[in-house]
């Protein structure tokens, strides 16, 4: 494990490292590494144990440059001092950074999920692409990255021409940021700031904010919301947020193979019938979202947008809870099995969702040419021809893979059935990294509720 040096300024060009955190380690961290799933590492995510307790150090030192300077990046019970003549008008103090903020950034601390991440061409062609497309936006601009990890967008943009970049991150693996961008002379270009997005000042406005904030579900890991703070602190009017659009999808899915793996295996146990074994075994299986790959052969119908976000205008208040209604109808006659979810993102200009009415005009019609649901389409219409990164089942793979929730015993449904409920996904008040679902479905005259929590 890296240990970085504690405190002070670090190597002289911009970079600055203000404390330690525990020991480091991926612990227990939120984010894609040490999630739970099938198969594979993946984006950290905050589970049992591994919560640091080093409550890292409370300096305040100033960044040697006069430009920017770190402010007191951590400290579990970190306060903003208000009364310094901020006016009603200023942004809201900044979150406390709580012990499993910190383990979140531990569990960035490790290359892996770096390695994962950046491997992930999809996801990291995609962004490469979407800045050198904005060129004309990023060339002898100032940009902001939002969680800089490696380095990696941040040496796009500079290769895009970009005047000044800060490169903010709160996990140690911004002192390794900063060996890579000094190795590939950019230290002149490339600011590494070493400390929260919410803690960090930056005395200038920023033209451009890039970050790769996307959780498993979209919305897991709650890092959009530092984002919004990113926005809301430096970006000037008319500013340019890469990705500028998210929408997350949801639609019923069946995965016979996938029961029969986990369940209908204990019916037949070399010749043993365990079958006794089954209620558990549901509930191990099925009680937690899983984080796993499914193909379009799965899925039943066209998704249902659960929520879309245009990053230019979206609040942290909006991110608290997220309520949507679906009413699907069957493509098929099939075992229903769950929900798969996943996202897309666009790379655009700040362009606005279509209402409601454009909604319903451009509605995917059903198999017996009956609308279902005014938000139900294969994908969310794309008229600018933005660059998307998409995590759909139809799409290349990602490290995001889908996310399903299954339901404990499936539902035959037969073509044209109706499946409807309700979804409420909501920060936990626990740990806002932890998503709570709260899922009402019925079909055929049954009706369920599923609660889970993906930590
Ligand atoms: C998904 S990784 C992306 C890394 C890199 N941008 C890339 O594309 O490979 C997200 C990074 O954001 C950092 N991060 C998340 N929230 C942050 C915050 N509020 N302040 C600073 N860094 C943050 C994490 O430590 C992590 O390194």
């Amino acid at each position: 494990m890296y240990q970085p040096a504690s405190g002070g300024d670090y190597a002289g060009n911009g970079f600055h490292s203000p404390h330690q955190i525990g020991d480091g380690g991926v612990g227990g961290g939120v984010a894609r590494g040490t999630r739970r799933r099938r198969g594979g590492r993946g984006r950290p995510r905050l589970r049992d144990g591994g919560i640091s307790t080093g409550s890292g150090g409370h300096s305040n030192n100033n960044y040697n440059s006069s430009r920017s300077r770190v402010s007191n990046s951590y400290g579990a019970h970190h306060t903003q001092d208000n009364d310094d003549g901020s006016g009603p008008d200023s942004p809201p103090p900044p979150p406390p950074c709580t012990d499993f903020d910190m383990a979140y950034f531990n569990s960035y601390a490790h290359v892996g999920i770096h390695e994962e991440m950046i491997k992930d061409r999809a996801r990291t062609e995609t962004y490469r692409n979407a800045i050198m497309q904005h060129q004309s936006q990023i060339a002898g601009k100032v940009v902001v990255d939002v969680g800089c990890g490696t380095g990696i967008l941040s040496i796009f943009c500079a290769q895009a021409g970009a005047k000044r970049v800060y490169a903010v991150d709160a996990s140690y693996i911004a002192v390794q940021a900063n060996e890579v961008i000094k190795a590939n002379n950019l230290s002149d270009t490339i600011i590494v700031l070493h400390g929260r997005v919410e803690d960090v000042e930056i005395d200038e406005e920023v033209d451009v904010i890039i970050s790769e904030w996307m959780g498993y579900m979209l919305l897991y890991e709650s890092m959009l919301g530092s984002v919004i703070r990113a926005r809301d602190r430096w970006l000037r009017p008319g500013g340019l947020i890469l990705p500028s659009n998210a929408t997350l999808y949801m639609a019923p899915v069946t995965h016979p193979d996938r029961y029969a793996e986990s369940i209908d295996f204990w019916r037949n146990v070399y010749g043993i019938d365990m079958s006794a074994i089954m209620p558990l075994a549901k509930q191990c299986a099925f009680e937690e979202p899983s984080v796993e790959t499914i193909t379009g052969e799965n899925v039943l119908t066209w998704p249902h947008v659960v929520k879309h976000v245009d990053c230019h205008t979206v609040t942290i208040q909006e991110l608290e809870s997220i309520s949507t209604r679906f009413k699907f109808q069957s493509m098929m006659r099939a075992p229903l099995h769950g929900f798969a979810f996943w996202f897309d993102v666009e790379f655009n200009g700040p362009a606005p969702f279509p209402s409601q009415s454009d909604m319903s005009s451009s509605l995917m019609a059903s198999s017996n040419g009956h609308a279902t649901d005014s938000s139900q389409r294969k994908k969310r219409p794309n008229p600018n021809e933005a660059l998307v990164l998409s995590t759909a089942p139809e799409d290349p793979p990602t490290h995001w893979q889908q996310t399903l929730i299954y339901f404990y015993d499936p539902i035959d449904v037969v073509q044209d059935q109706l499946i409807e409920g309700s979804l409420v996904l909501s920060q936990s008040k626990e740990n806002a990294r932890f998503m709570n679902i709260h899922l009402e479905y019925s079909s055929g005259g049954r009706s369920f509720v599923k609660e889970s929590v993906m930590r």
